[in-house]
């Protein structure tokens, strides 16, 4: 065949699935999109595939960030032009739809294939209706509602032009000093897996039939909520059998809800870094858990790999990535520059190069984006859905189911609605944007409502005096505002202080070495504690908090994190009653730093704690116990736990464990308890925690009313990996355990025969 035969055939060759493209881009619109399985998708990425060069296939791994609003040194500019030659096939931080719909329409109209950009953020609790902070929001451990929370924030961001969202973060972690806290679920495996089901299917939904959900990102994959000191980006290391029973499963849920993107993480895992690492990206995450989506670096991750001390250089950099399983480059441009050369080079194959594209084309055909590019460019949805009343009304109530009541001393709370004068203070009281948190998407904070904002509001209506005093900063060292802040609690029935971190000192890069409240806060508290005037704090922060004297001196204290948007309604709603606090904490508060890491579901070890042994496991100076454990948090009603009963004590691999318990809403007020079941294998090929939460159930009692709470246990339940890493139960001896929280519980024991 000659030179000018092989360009003719091939020039026809190419107009034809040019044409054939163009027609899967424009001729169906009113079209359903299309299942990445269904049939005939792969023929037609096929036909696609078949026509791209390698650059452009490159360009389809290839994702960058326009200039607005990027979390990191933004190291590549004229996105326009990369969008043109096809050199990038997804961008992030661009939202709005005029702006998402300008550049597609580059590059549909101007690319040579005309194939769809997908458009990234990170949103994390809310577009514009911001919701807590998802920390705040497993509080609730109300599935459903964090759910809906995914729900409405992948509504407004589709409706913005998005289609990809880096959420859920699914990192466990028993770290406080790591800012990242605040994006997760907590400390527990069992409870994060639940919510990581339950925000994967809040974003993706059933389909993406009505251009209103978007796709999920589990991550970071894996093993980020564990660095050493909780400094961010640092060294992690840990067992498998660790990363296997306490940090992977809550991947393994998301993966399993139909996540359809993975983000590695920028650690190491056992020596390697995550974004390189075989063992991660092949053994577990597609040949165990069978993920068949894609699988996206974070920020420049496969750059870092040098600074690692795990690539020589960029393009050896790029090589270990691909190589290893990663199908798309966040902002990196290491296979825009030299992926190209190491497939020339032998050193990545083109098979390896078409899995990653094949992967990538996949979601673009399941977000129906061959079928209108344009789908999530609807300027009218964007006008009604972002900010709807409906949104707000779920985001304020989501904030109120978050809020964990941690002390209540003589009742304080809720305020009686006839009041003479409530001092309010603190640098957070009045603070709008403040109450956004960290990793709050396009939230503003002129939309935000500040505690001051609703308590005047309820002034107006209740009759009672507010009288505010800002009395110091969050941070620094001036007491001057103290003076005024004591004069309004000496002239006000009660003092609600609003104290706690600000929102730039949780997130990524926000490591804090003391978690005991920023600047002069504490001292002011303890001066208006001394005024005799009731004090109620209020705290906002992305983490727990070491508040020990403020926990003995408060007369109540409410932890409220960074409730979003609705911040300050829902704080007026349950410092005035009007809705009873449910919330339990999904993190242990420890009493010092010197007890970090803290968590309910350690190890007994062959010295447990005994205060009147000073060979035994503990601090010379200090309690072992929590400030507040896992689990814990009250409400404005009573509830009182008969003895459980257990269907009988030996039960076999085969059969199921009935576990129930009689709870009585005890006091004069309807309220909600989250009945918490824990257990504990009490010998183990390897040694077992000395309690693991395996159920929970929230139930609402009017007052005075009972309800039997039921669990079922299957051996399933107690399966964990044994000494020769098999996932299954042991026969022997278990506590069955249930309680308010992690500590106060009731315990019976059960045999599990073969
Ligand atoms: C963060 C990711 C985030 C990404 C994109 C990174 O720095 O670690 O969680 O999704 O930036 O903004």
């Amino acid at each position: 065949m000659n030179n000018e035969y092989r360009m003719n055939t091939s020039f026809i060759y190419r107009i034809f699935y040019v044409s054939l493209i163009s027609f899967f881009l424009f001729s169906c619109k009113t079209q359903k999109p299309a299942d990445p399985l269904a049939k005939g998708v792969s023929q037609k990425i096929d036909s696609i595939m078949s026509l791209m060069t390698l650059d452009e296939k490159i360009g389809q791994m290839t994702l960058f960030t326009t200039d607005w609003g990027s979390t990191g040194p933004t190291i590549r500019e004229g996105y326009q032009d990369d969008i043109r030659q096809g050199r990038c096939g997804a961008l992030f931080n661009s939202h709005t739809t005029a702006f998402t719909r300008q550049l597609q329409e580059i590059a549909v109209k101007e690319s040579r294939l005309h194939i769809p950009l997908i458009f990234g953020y990170d949103v994390i609790h809310g577009y514009k209706t911001i919701f807590p902070m998802p920390l705040a929001e497993s509080c609730s451990w109300d599935l459903a509602a964090i759910e809906n929370s995914a729900s409405v924030a992948a509504d407004e961001a589709s409706a913005a032009g998005l289609h990809w969202t880096y959420a859920p973060m699914v990192d466990i972690s028993r770290e406080p000093r790591w800012g990242r806290v605040m994006e997760g679920a907590g400390e527990d495996t069992y409870l994060g897996s639940l919510i990581a089901r339950a925000r994967v299917r809040g974003f993706q939904g059933e389909n993406f039939d009505h251009a209103d959900k978007i796709i999920a990102c589990i991550k970071h994959y894996a093993g980020y909520g564990a660095p050493i000191a909780g400094k961010d980006y640092n060294t992690v290391d840990m067992s498998e059998r660790v990363f296997r029973d306490t940090y992977l499963p809550p991947y393994k849920a998301g993966v399993e809800a139909g996540a359809m993107s993975v983000m590695t993480s920028f650690n190491e895992y056992d020596g390697i870094p995550a974004t390189a690492n075989k063992f991660l990206l092949q053994t577990v995450l597609r040949n165990e858990l069978g993920f068949k989506g894609f699988v996206v670096t974070d920020y420049t991750g496969i750059n870092e790999m040098v600074n690692h001390g795990y690539a020589r250089d960029l393009s050896h950099a790029g090589e270990l990535a691909v190589n290893a399983g990663v199908d798309m480059d966040m902002q990196g441009a290491v296979f825009e520059q030299y992926l190209k050369n190491s497939v020339e080079g032998a050193r990545v194959t083109e098979k390896t190069i078409d899995a990653s594209v094949r992967r990538i084309l996949e979601a673009k055909f399941a977000l129906g984006l061959f079928k209108d590019p344009y789908r999530y460019c609807n300027a009218e949805r964007e006008k009604t859905v972002i900010f709807s009343a409906a949104n707000l009304e779920a985001a304020r109530d989501m904030a109120r189911k978050s809020i964990v009541l941690l002390k209540n001393e003589k009742s304080t709370l809720p305020l009686p609605k006839k009041m003479h004068s409530i001092a309010l203070v603190g640098p957070l009281a009045d603070a709008k944007s403040q109450m956004l948190g960290a990793w709050s998407g396009a939230g503003d904070g002129e939309s935000c409502i500040s505690v001051k904002e609703a308590l005047t509001e309820r002034a107006a209506k209740n009759g009672f005096k507010l009288n505010y005093v800002k009395g110091c900063e969050i941070e620094g060292d001036v007491t001057k505002g103290f003076t005024n802040a004591v004069m309004a609690a000496r002239n006000s029935d009660v003092v609600i202080a609003v104290v706690g971190e600000s929102k730039e000192m949780s997130g990524e890069a926000s490591a804090r070495s003391d978690l005991s409240l920023p600047g002069v806060q504490e001292q002011m508290i303890k001066e208006l504690v001394a005024t005799g005037t009731p004090v109620i704090v209020v705290l906002m922060n992305g983490r727990p908090l070491t508040i020990p004297w403020i926990a003995e001196h408060a007369r109540a204290i409410l932890e409220a994190w960074w409730l979003g948007t609705e911040a300050g309604p829902a704080i007026g709603d349950v410092l005035f009653g009007d809705y009873n606090p449910s919330a339990k904490l999904t993190m242990t508060f420890p009493r010092s730093m010197g007890q970090i890491p803290i968590y309910y579901n350690y190890k007994n070890t062959g010295r447990p704690y005994d205060p009147n042994s000073k060979w035994t496991s503990k601090y010379l100076d200090g309690p072992n116990a929590p400030l507040y454990p896992f689990g814990y948090g009250m409400s404005y009603s009573t509830f009182k736990y008969d003895s459980m009963q257990i269907a009988r004590t030996e039960f076999s691999m085969k059969d199921s464990l009935l576990i129930s318990v009689k709870v009585t809403n005890t006091s004069e007020k309807e309220g909600e308890e989250i009945v918490q079941l824990y257990v504990r294998d009490l010998v183990g090929s390897v040694t077992r925690p000395v309690k693991e939460l395996k159920g929970f159930e929230k139930i609402k009692l009017p007052s005075g009313q009972q309800k039997i709470v039921n669990f079922k246990l299957t051996a399933k339940d107690l399966a964990f990996y044994t000494a020769d890493m098999k996932f299954e139960a042991e026969p022997g001896k278990f506590w069955i355990m249930i309680g308010p929280d992690s500590e106060h519980l009731q315990k019976r024991e059960v045999n599990l025969i073969k």
